[in-house]
């Protein structure tokens, strides 16, 4: 895998490109396929380091997973003697690794995972994950960066979390779903990646009601049949793509995507005057005669999405006036903002608040990726700036977006 990206500028993205299933969707259904007996497959997996990473984890411990000829991931847990501890060099790279939590003391009332890796965007602890899975009867100790879980007694339970968290979500409905008993998950996220946990493990023969709503209700089954199962399309791969069309000066159709998850991204970016529609295909971006400031405020789902962030700056860089994001799910999310600022941009943090003085165009840098979706930001910002970028450890990129320079070409992008 290339470590630097080299993008030309000046170069707009025309055509269409097809949006791959959805990492975040495809990482917790692979978690949760260890809960069913049989071996299950799994369609519309992003072939991504991330997805690799996991699927190298399920083989460590035990549970043979393959990537088929048609693409798609087959996953075959054993019938008994699943290592119920997950690698710890692994799960260092991918705090998706957490999602085992659930999925093991689901299926076999024991875990030991290690306290989260992955992106540095801000401290991201585990305390609601371990007060959900305390509450369902498991005893858990934390030691050198470690989470050991032991449930032998579990029982439904009501669980309220202060903060409607994506992967204590996932980690309480995958547990609770093999949970004897009714389980209510209160203030639980609403994302459409949980939308699509809960139809997966519904197919297999859960009893999970309510998701994508902030009341969750499980009533735990003795067994999960494996079976067959398609993801949803990303989300945040296709706001990258049409951010990318109006970042650039292009016209992008972007295939494959589901237009109401897509709705929060594409509200603020008519608001900033790209020409966005909905057609039959997928939705159609087309970038206005100029870039107009907005304010910005992420939130939980159905609210503008976190991972929208850095994105959105580089494209309001670039726009006419002063806009304000204001960053309310992650306390250290705007490492990009000193690789922006070395390409031209304007842009000064007060707190949780970036302030971003729109200036007339970019000029290319070299730049170093901090994250996934700051990387991509930076891929965005150099189509747009004048000049050649050098973007560095460009292999965050790769963690999360299927093929993109490929796709990227294909939409004219003069990238290497
Ligand atoms: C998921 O992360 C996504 N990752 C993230 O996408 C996404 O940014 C995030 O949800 C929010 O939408 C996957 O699905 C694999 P959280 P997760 O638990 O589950 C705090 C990407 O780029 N918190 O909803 O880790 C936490 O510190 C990645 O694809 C607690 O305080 O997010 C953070 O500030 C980046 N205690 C906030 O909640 C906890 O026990 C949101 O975290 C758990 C979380």
């Amino acid at each position: 895998m290339q470590k630097n990206l080299v993008i030309e500028g000046g170069h707009p993205l025309r055509g269409k490109v097809k949006i791959s299933g959805a990492k975040n969707a495809g990482l917790v259904l692979i978690a949760a396929s260890i809960m069913a007996e049989g071996e299950t497959i799994l369609d519309n997996v992003p072939r991504i380091c991330d997805t690799e990473v996991m699927v190298e984890m399920l083989n460590e411990m035990g549970a043979s997973a393959h990537w088929r000829e048609d693409g798609s991931l087959s996953i075959h847990p054993p019938q008994h003697g699943m290592k119920h501890r997950t690698p710890l060099e692994l799960s260092k790279k991918l705090r998706a690794s957490n999602l085992f939590l659930g999925a093991l003391l689901g299926r076999q009332g024991q875990a030991i995972v290690a306290l989260p890796g992955g992106c540095d965007i801000g401290s991201r602890p585990m305390d609601l994950h371990v007060k959900g899975v305390r509450a369902l009867g498991a005893d858990i100790q934390i030691e050198q960066g470690c989470i050991y879980a032991q449930a032998q007694e579990t029982y439904g339970a009501r669980i309220y979390l202060d903060f409607p968290s994506v992967g204590a979500t996932e980690n309480l409905i995958m547990m609770s779903a093999k949970t004897p008993g009714m389980s209510i998950i209160e203030n639980a996220a609403k994302e459409p990646e949980i939308v699509d946990l809960a139809n997966f493990l519904n197919s297999m023969g859960a009893k999970v009601r309510g998701a994508g709503t902030d009341v969750v209700k499980i009533e735990g089954v003795a067994q999960l049949k494996a079976g067959r199962y398609s993801i949803i399309p990303d989300r945040i791969e296709a706001g990258t793509y049409m951010i990318g069309a109006a970042v650039s000066g292009g016209e992008v159709l972007v295939e494959n995507v589901i237009p109401t998850h897509l709705h929060p991204i594409i509200a603020k970016l008519q608001e900033t005057g790209a020409l966005v529609e909905e057609t039959d295909q997928g939705v159609l971006v087309k970038a206005g005669e100029r870039v107009h400031k907005v304010d910005i405020r992420t939130l939980p789902y159905p609210g503008f999405p976190t991972d929208m962030q850095s994105l959105m700056l580089a494209l309001l860089s670039i726009a006419e006036g002063t806009s304000v994001i204001v960053e309310n799910v992650f306390e250290n999310r705007f490492q990009i903002v000193d690789e922006l600022n070395r390409m031209g941009a304007k842009i000064r943090i007060e707190g949780q608040t970036a302030i971003v003085e729109g200036v007339a165009s970019l000029y290319g840098a070299t730049v170093r990726a901090t994250d996934l979706r700051a990387g991509a930001a930076l891929v965005l910002a150099a189509l747009a700036a004048r000049g050649e970028t050098v973007i560095e450890d460009a292999i965050h990129i790769f963690r999360g977006y299927e093929n993109i320079t490929e796709k990227l070409r294909g939409l004219g992008a003069h990238i290497k």
